[in-house]
């Protein structure tokens, strides 16, 4: 801003065109605003990872300032309501018309999956916010991901169930690429240790109703059943999850963090008490930086950060320390280049971005849901640190 207007006196004074080139171009270059287009979905079944993310990246520009080696960060946010067909309509409309430096979210795995040879084309650099399934990054070599991969939160609560007494087990995913990503995890581990998968039942991803698949795993009798939804769904699955009993048949839910989701989890009563699940992200991780964190949220939106406004959050600073890394330059492969490799200490805990798989190395938490100070939380009991995607095909 500052050049600009320096430039603008200087133009006015017929000095400008006396500049060397470079120099001029260099000061316009840096004077543009740095535009990171958000697609989203804001409405429909995953409109809470919208709101989530969305909150959280306009939180990262309020603590650390909206203007980055002198480019003002501009955000652009587009809702896709979860279709993958406007997701890559609204990517084609960000990259050619808004000319957006970076393009940003992706709500779930088929919209990440649309917009891929995008970001290849354009050679524009593909932040994936919550999309988990572990080929997401393996689309493009311009995905960079911030969130987590089913896989990689998967291995911890299949080794837990194994030291817990649970060797007969039913798993219930979400019938697409993630919980197909959750199904076999879960199998492999808990079968290498000896337990039995007596039962695998998917979901439709829309829409699902849950009942017919609950007597299923009544009928089947397991020790354990092991859940994969996508966020946003596990409210839903819980309460008829109670009105059908299963609480109290004996059945041990076991799941990943979607399902507990911090989003939710306040809502759903006494029957997500003691629930175990495997994530990477709880609102109640005793660390100095979430604790900043969550009250800075908290105080801005009044609803809780679950894992996908961590994963914004986050994508925020992987952005913007590239933008700070190209001095305020940018440009496609430049930033790539310097988002690969950045280290941190996120709200989660530490973090690498792989510069190999552009994908995020993290810790993984043991959880269980309790009641602290009248609201239900996953408090963490055990860890695994430096959890790679264990998915990865190459
Ligand atoms: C996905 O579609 O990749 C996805 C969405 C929400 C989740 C996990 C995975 O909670």
């Amino acid at each position: 801003m500052h050049k600009r207007t320096a430039l603008r006196h200087l133009a006015a004074a017929g000095l400008a065109s006396s500049l060397p080139l470079a120099f001029q171009s260099t000061a316009f270059a840096q004077a543009k605003p740095f535009k990171i287009g958000f697609i989203l979905p804001m409405t429909g079944q995953s409109a809470s990872t919208g709101r989530q993310i969305e909150a959280a990246a306009k939180l990262y520009l309020a603590q650390n300032g909206a203007t980055v080696a002198g480019r003002k960060i501009e955000l652009i946010i587009k809702d896709d309501a979860g279709v993958a067909d406007a997701t890559r309509r609204i990517a084609q409309e960000l990259v050619v018309s808004d000319k957006v430096d970076v393009l940003a979210g992706f709500g779930l795995t088929p919209l990440a999956l649309a917009t891929a040879p995008i970001a290849t084309q354009s050679k524009t650099p593909m932040v994936v916010t919550a999309a988990a399934t572990s080929i997401v990054t393996e689309q493009s070599p311009y995905i960079v991901r911030t969130s987590f991969t089913l896989p990689q939160v998967t291995l911890g609560i299949a080794e837990w169930a194994s030291k817990n007494q649970i060797k007969r087990a039913v798993t219930l995913v979400a019938d697409y690429a993630p919980g197909i990503d959750a199904e076999k995890t879960f199998k492999d581990r808990f079968k290498l240790n000896g337990g039995e998968v007596i039962g695998e039942i998917r979901s439709p991803l829309r829409n699902p109703d849950f009942a017919p698949f609950l007597q299923k795993v009544r009928d089947l009798s397991p020790d354990a059943v092991f859940v994969f939804l996508p966020s946003g769904q596990g409210a839903a699955f819980m309460k008829q999850f109670a009105e059908r009993g299963l609480d109290k048949s004996g059945i041990r839910l076991i799941c990943t963090g979607d399902v507990t989701d911090d989003d939710q989890l306040n809502d759903m009563g006494d029957v997500a008490l003691n629930i175990v699940s495997s994530h990477h992200y709880s609102a109640s991780h005793p660390s100095a930086v979430n604790k900043k964190f969550v009250e800075a949220f908290q105080a801005a939106n009044k609803f809780r950060p679950n894992f996908m406004a961590v994963a914004g959050y986050d994508g925020m600073r992987v952005i913007t320390k590239a933008l700070e890394a190209t001095k305020g330059a940018g440009g496609g492969d430049a930033l790539l280049a310097a988002m690969k490799g950045q280290v941190f200490e996120s709200p989660r805990g530490p973090v690498l971005i792989d510069a190999q798989t552009r994908d995020i190395v993290q810790d993984v938490y043991i959880r269980r849901v309790a009641r602290v100070n009248g609201q239900l939380f996953n408090e963490e009991f055990d860890v695994q640190k430096a959890v790679k995607d264990p998915g990865k095909t190459k």
